[in-house]
């Protein structure tokens, strides 16, 4: 599927929490992204589908203690239907397709979360995310990525452990909803030439696979 990787900004909230509800149903708290967004160690990139846009009401709901930012929303959208009889048209919003981002800490990359919508899974999109994050985790001098993931989840298992990720440990009962077991996951040294020669053997079958010139991460 054509797609191009970005940054994730703040018009992206409302898709990216719509994917995650939808994919992580039973994490609690849910992810804030507003405040993931204003947090310095974490980086956030979305896949965007670069054939069609989504079309979302002009007025969002203001988030968290927000009032008066909703309170003005309110009355704009009240004085727009007093004078137009109607809700204001839809904006088009970039389709975000999937997410993917890692928190900063010290030289190690944890990743937070990666998610793609169902309907556009086995496309290569969560294999591209997962690259775009390594060499933005790369360009921001980490050393290593890390990550928990649940013990049945065999499919992101798979993703990683192609991108040279292995089990380093195993946290028992971690996901308490349903206790059940998180594996922690690792690379080696991500600058050392055994893992950069790997990564780049794989980033070139994917690009040979999809038959695409890797795109660069825009801001
Ligand atoms: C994990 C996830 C992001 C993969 O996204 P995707 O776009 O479907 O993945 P891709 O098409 O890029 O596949 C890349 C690799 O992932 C693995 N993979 C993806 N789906 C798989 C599946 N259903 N079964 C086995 N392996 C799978 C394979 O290794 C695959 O490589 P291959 O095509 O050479 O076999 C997606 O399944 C998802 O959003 N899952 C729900 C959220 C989640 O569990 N996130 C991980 C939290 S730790």
């Amino acid at each position: 599927m054509p797609c191009y990787m970005r940054l994730m900004r703040k018009e992206d909230i409302a898709q990216v929490t719509k994917i995650d509800h939808e994919v992580f149903p039973t994490l609690w708290p849910p992810t804030n992204y507003k405040r993931e967004l204003e947090n310095r160690l974490a980086h956030y990139i979305v896949a965007c589908d670069a054939r069609e846009t989504v079309e979302e009401p002009r007025v969002e709901v203001a988030s968290g203690k927000d009032v008066s930012g909703l309170m003005s929303k309110v009355k704009r959208l009240f004085n727009y239907m007093r004078f137009f009889g109607e809700e204001p048209p839809p904006s088009s919003r970039e389709h975000v397709i999937g997410f993917a981002g890692f928190w900063i800490m010290a030289d190690e990359a944890h990743l937070t979360n990666i998610a793609v919508w169902e309907s556009s899974r086995r496309q290569g999109i969560g294999e591209l995310l997962l690259i775009s994050v390594i060499d933005l985790a790369m360009e921001l001098n980490a050393s290593i990525m890390t990550l928990e993931v649940r013990a049945s989840n065999t499919a992101a298992q798979s993703l990683y452990r192609k991108y040279g990720f292995i089990q380093v440990g195993l946290r028992r009962g971690y996901y308490i909803n349903e206790r059940e077991d998180g594996v922690l996951m690792s690379t080696e040294n991500i600058t050392s030439g055994s893992f950069q020669a790997h990564f780049q053997k794989v980033r070139q079958a994917y690009a040979e696979r999809w038959k695409l010139a890797l795109p660069k991460i825009t801001r």
